[in-house]
């Protein structure tokens, strides 16, 4: 490990706590075995997520949706491997979180056998009981609020959330529920960069973007999309990271650098 990594603080909800108070940009990547998730701890990532995402960048799934608790244990052991200091949260995958014993259940799976530090879940004011739940367990939790891909069949397809008035004064209230619920953390995804900025102003709890906006406490991406090397299109809020760089540890390095000194997002990546 680098002297760099060596001098790192270990990153826990306090310290993000700390960050967001001294408005210091808070880097995310999500990771899914140890080589990619050692690059990300010497390159000073603060969060590391393994997300359900791995169903499509590496299942090759259309959607997140056949993502298993299975899967999540596995990828969440491999990564944690690799980590030192970074904050490790492992994804609630699709239906791992029906009831709220299932709910505890798993995430203490995640927890106790996969190293997590912290689990995300998808959901609305619907989730506050569960994330209640898990909060009154010792079990620290991510929110994820706006475009929730485990629910793309009901509403459609991917789209931006909250742009009508009335679906943003319900993202805004769903982010205080949840926060109040004990929530440690949100993620708000693709969401107008306006009321992103609402919503990190008016949480306590340090908000993540992604297609949010550069307001946001700090920034997660897919690892596979800034290196490009996912599977179809690119999304718009996302960046190659590899045009720059001449390796995967130097294009991992800008990312961090750029949301550290709040380059990244651009008015490209963020929906008005
Ligand atoms: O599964 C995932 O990778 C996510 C993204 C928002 C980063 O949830």
């Amino acid at each position: 490990m680098s002297a760099q990594t060596d001098s790192r603080k270990k990153v826990t909800i306090r310290r993000l706590a700390e960050m967001k108070q001294a408005k210091e940009k808070i880097a995310c990547l999500t990771a899914y075995d140890a080589s990619f998730a050692q690059l990300l701890e010497k390159s000073g990532v603060d969060v590391v997520l393994v997300g359900d995402s791995l169903g499509m960048v590496i299942q090759g799934e259309e959607t997140t949706l056949p993502v298993s608790v299975d899967d999540m244990l596995y990828h969440t052991q491999c990564v944690a491997k690799g980590l030192k200091n970074a904050l490790l949260v492992t994804d609630m995958p699709f239906l791992s979180f029906t009831s709220e014993e299932q709910a505890v259940l798993n995430a203490g799976l995640f927890m106790k056998q996969g190293g997590a530090h912290m689990v995300k879940l998808e959901g609305g004011v619907d989730q506050a009981d569960t994330v209640s739940a898990l909060n009154k367990n010792g079990i620290p939790v991510c929110a994820h609020l706006g475009l929730q891909p485990q629910y793309v069949h009901k509403i459609g397809g991917y789209r931006v959330q909250g742009r009508d008035t009335g679906a943003a004064d319900k993202m805004l209230k769903d982010a205080l529920t949840l926060q109040q619920a004990g929530a440690d953390l949100m993620l708000l995804e693709c969401v107008p960069d306006i009321l992103a900025s609402k919503i990190t102003e008016a949480l306590d709890i340090p908000v993540i973007g992604i297609g949010a906006s550069l307001n946001c406490d700090g920034q997660i991406l897919v690892l596979y999309d800034i290196l490009d090397i996912s599977m179809g299109l690119r999304p718009k809020f996302s960046k190659n990271f590899m045009i720059s760089s001449s390796s995967i540890e130097e294009a991992i390095q800008q990312y961090v650098s750029a949301v550290k000194k709040a380059e990244f997002p651009a008015a490209e990546h963020v929906f008005n």
